[in-house]
C-alpha cells in the first residue's frame, strides 16, 4: 500500500509537488499562515485558558458564526480575512482540541497580550509562550514532512503579527514611569524582534506586521479623555507613532542583516485614522463612535456585560461602524483592513503588501 501510494505519487504528481516519499504530498507553492498577536487576532485560543479576557459571551460573534466564539468583533477577525484571500481554510486556535493540520498554518494569539511578558502576566499568552508554542509546531512538521520539505514549507510561509497595543495601554494606565517612553518602546520592539529572529532561525523568511493603530483616538481612550469630537489622547498617539517608527527601522535592520528576510508593514495608524474620519469614503455611517459599549464614544469596556458593568448600547448595523467595541473593529472594518494588507497600494503597505508575500 505504501509502495502503491510512493509509485502513484511518483508517476502521477511529481511534476507538481515536491514530496514524494512523505504521506503528505503538498503543492510545490504551497504557504501556510502563522499569526502571533493580542485581541485583534485571537480567534479563540483564550477560551482554552484561565482568564478573565475572553470573547465568548454575546453580542460577540454574532456576525458570521451566529454565536460567541471567543473573537472580539461582531463576526470575522482580521486573520480570517487573510487565510481567506491565501485560499486557506480557516486558521483555528493553537490550543483548538484536537487541531494539528499544521501545513495550512495555526494561530497563537491571544487577547489581551503583549510583546512583554510582565503585560497581563498570568492572563494571557505572552508573545515568548507563542512563540514556544511555534518551536512545537515546527518539530511535528519535521516529523511529518521530514526536514527539507518542512524547511521549504516554513519558508513559503508567511508570519503576521500584530504586538503592543496592550503593552502600550498598561504603561499608560499603570504609569510605569520607571521607564521613559523611549525606553519602553525599545522594549517592546526589542522583544518582538527576538521572536522574530528566532522564527527566521526556525525557517521563516516572510513577515507581516499590522503597526500601531492610532491608540489614543480609539472610542476607549477618547472615553477617558471625554474630549470634544476629533481630539484624541495625546500621550497614547505619540507612543504609537514611536511604536511605528521604531518597528520599521528595526524592520529595515533585519532585511540588512539576514538572508532572504521579507517583511510587509501596514501603516494601521493613518489607516485607521483615513476610515475613522472619513467613514462615508469607505462606506461606513459612523467612525468613531463604536457600535456596542456605552460612555462617550461608547468607549467603556461594558459591551455584552464586559468588566465594566454599565448597561450598554448596541447598534442596529454594525456593519455602519468602524469599530465594534472600545477598541476593536467590526467584521466589515477587519475585512476593509484585511484587504489593505493583502492587496493594498503603498499607501499603506510597504514594502511588500501579503499577496506579494504569498506568492513570491
Ligand atoms: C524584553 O522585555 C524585558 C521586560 O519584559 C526587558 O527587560 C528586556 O530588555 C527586553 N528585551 C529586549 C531585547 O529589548
Ligand atoms: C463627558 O462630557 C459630557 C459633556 O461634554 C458630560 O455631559 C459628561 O458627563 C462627561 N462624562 C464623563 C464621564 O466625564
Amino acid at each position: 500500500m505504501a509502495t502503491l501510494r510512493f509509485q502513484f505519487c511518483f508517476l502521477i504528481l511529481c511534476k507538481t509537488i515536491t514530496c514524494c516519499y512523505c504521506n503528505i504530498c503538498l503543492p510545490r507553492n504551497h504557504a501556510a499562515l502563522f499569526v502571533f498577536g493580542d485581541s485583534y487576532f485571537d480567534v479563540g485560543n483564550n477560551n482554552y485558558i484561565n482568564t478573565p479576557i475572553k470573547g465568548t459571551y454575546k453580542p460577540y460573534g454574532e456576525a458570521f458564526f451566529k454565536y460567541p466564539n471567543g473573537r472580539f468583533s461582531d463576526g470575522r477577525v482580521i486573520p480570517d480575512f487573510i487565510a481567506e484571500y491565501a485560499k486557506l481554510p480557516l486558521t483555528l486556535p493553537y490550543l483548538f482540541p484536537g487541531y494539528n493540520r499544521y501545513i495550512d498554518g495555526v494561530n497563537f494569539a491571544s487577547a489581551g497580550a503583549g510583546a512583554l511578558v510582565e503585560t497581563h502576566k498570568g492572563m494571557v499568552i505572552d508573545l515568548k509562550s507563542q512563540l514556544a508554542g511555534f518551536r512545537k509546531v515546527s518539530k511535528k512538521l519535521r516529523k511529518e514532512l521530514g526536514d527539507a520539505e518542512t524547511k521549504r514549507l516554513l519558508s513559503k510561509s508567511v508570519y503576521l503579527f500584530d504586538m503592543g497595543a496592550n503593552d502600550y495601554s498598561v504603561f499608560l494606565s499603570e504609569k510605569r514611569r520607571a521607564y521613559s517612553s523611549n525606553q519602553y518602546v525599545d522594549m517592546v520592539i526589542g522583544n518582538q524582534t527576538t521572536v522574530v529572529k528566532k522564527i527566521y532561525k526556525l525557517g521563516g523568511r516572510k513577515f507581516g506586521f499590522l503597526g500601531m493603530g492610532p491608540l489614543g483616538c480609539e472610542p476607549i481612550m477618547r472615553a477617558l479623555v471625554n474630549g470634544s469630537k476629533g481630539s484624541c489622547m495625546e500621550d497614547a498617539q505619540l507612543l504609537s507613532k514611536q511604536h511605528n517608527n521604531a518597528l520599521l527601522v528595526a524592520l529595515k535592520k533585519l532585511e540588512r542583516h539576514l538572508k532572504g528576510f521579507k517583511y510587509s508593514f501596514t501603516n494601521f495608524y493613518d489607516l485607521v485614522l483615513e476610515v475613522m474620519f472619513h467613514p462615508s469614503k469607505y462606506g461606513f455611517k459612523e467612525g468613531e463612535v463604536a457600535c456596542c459599549g456605552s460612555g462617550p464614544y461608547r468607549g467603556h469596556l461594558s459591551c455584552g456585560g464586559g468588566p465594566v458593568k454599565d448597561e450598554y448600547q448596541l447598534c442596529d448595523n454594525p456593519n455602519e461602524h468602524v469599530f465594534f467595541d472600545y477598541t476593536h473593529p467590526t467584521e466589515r472594518a477587519a475585512q476593509f483592513y484585511a484587504r489593505q494588507m493583502w492587496s493594498g497600494s503603498a499607501k499603506f503597505t510597504r514594502p511588500y503588501n501579503l499577496k506579494k508575500l504569498f506568492e513570491d
